[in-house]
């Protein structure tokens, strides 16, 4: 996994928004699976930007969002569609059939579920992924095995705790569905972001260490096209060749 790092979130954000661009230019029916969570809002910021300035577009391109809740209300502004819409879809040129979201209200999850692997067919492109304190990768918590699909994942406690940030009521979801670490880790690229002083153990444990499914993003280790983006308070606990 090649690993870059920047001095400010600033700079941070520019860079992987910068190369996005150029994967859309390059690429305009780009496939992507994105997350909500805090880490990406900056990123989105410099692309809804570049989208704006007519600098790159999204019309040909497709997103899957990567997670989402169970137990929020379609509309509740927590859920991880309503995150992505507010910070990317909502301000670019993607038609709305190519936004693809997981109805976690659905009657029959396991069919959502299937149908969701049906939709990512062959395949991402281009996975974007936030990072949990526990090294979660979308909601594949530590132990997840690395062949699971599209599935209805139990949250751990301290990922119960984090998404309280998201929400403006005390119900925090326990459980949710997520894209399964098969399609993750079979992505063309992935690249792992991680922003601020709280993800500076986890990016550590990420790199150094057994590569185990106890710590899920350590599996990116082994990707072909994996990169980990860093700002100087995330990569704060790094040794400076790394
Ligand atoms: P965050 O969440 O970007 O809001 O820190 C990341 C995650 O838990 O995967």
């Amino acid at each position: 996994m090649q690993i870059v790092r920047f001095d400010s979130e600033s700079a941070w954000a520019d860079a992987i928004a910068q190369r996005w661009c150029e994967r859309l230019r390059a690429s305009p029916s780009l496939r992507m699976c994105l997350p909500a969570g805090h880490t990406p809002v900056p990123v989105y910021g410099e692309m809804v930007k570049a989208v704006q300035a007519g600098r790159v577009s999204f019309r040909s391109a497709e997103v899957f969002t990567l997670d989402e809740f169970g137990q929020l209300a379609p509309d509740d502004p927590g859920r991880c569609a309503q995150q992505l819409r507010r910070s990317l879809i909502d301000h670019i040129d993607l038609p709305p059939e190519r936004f693809h979201l997981l109805r976690t209200e659905a009657t029959d999850l396991a069919s959502e579920c299937r149908q969701y692997d049906v939709a990512i067919g062959h395949g991402f492109d281009l996975t974007l992924l936030g990072i949990g304190l526990n090294g979660h990768l979308g909601m594949n918590e530590p132990g997840t095995p690395v062949e699971t699909t599209t599935h209805r994942a139990e949250l751990h406690a301290s990922t119960v705790t984090a998404s309280r940030r998201y929400l403006a009521h005390a119900r925090a979801p326990t459980w949710g569905v997520t894209v399964g670490l098969k399609h993750l880790l079979a992505s063309r690229e992935v690249w792992l972001l991680a922003c601020g002083a709280s993800k500076a153990a986890i990016v550590r444990r990420t790199l150094q260490g057994e590569i185990t499914s106890d710590i899920p993003s350590s599996l990116l280790r082994r990707h072909p096209n994996g990169c980990l983006f860093v700002d100087g308070t995330a990569g704060a606990a790094l040794s400076s060749n790394e």
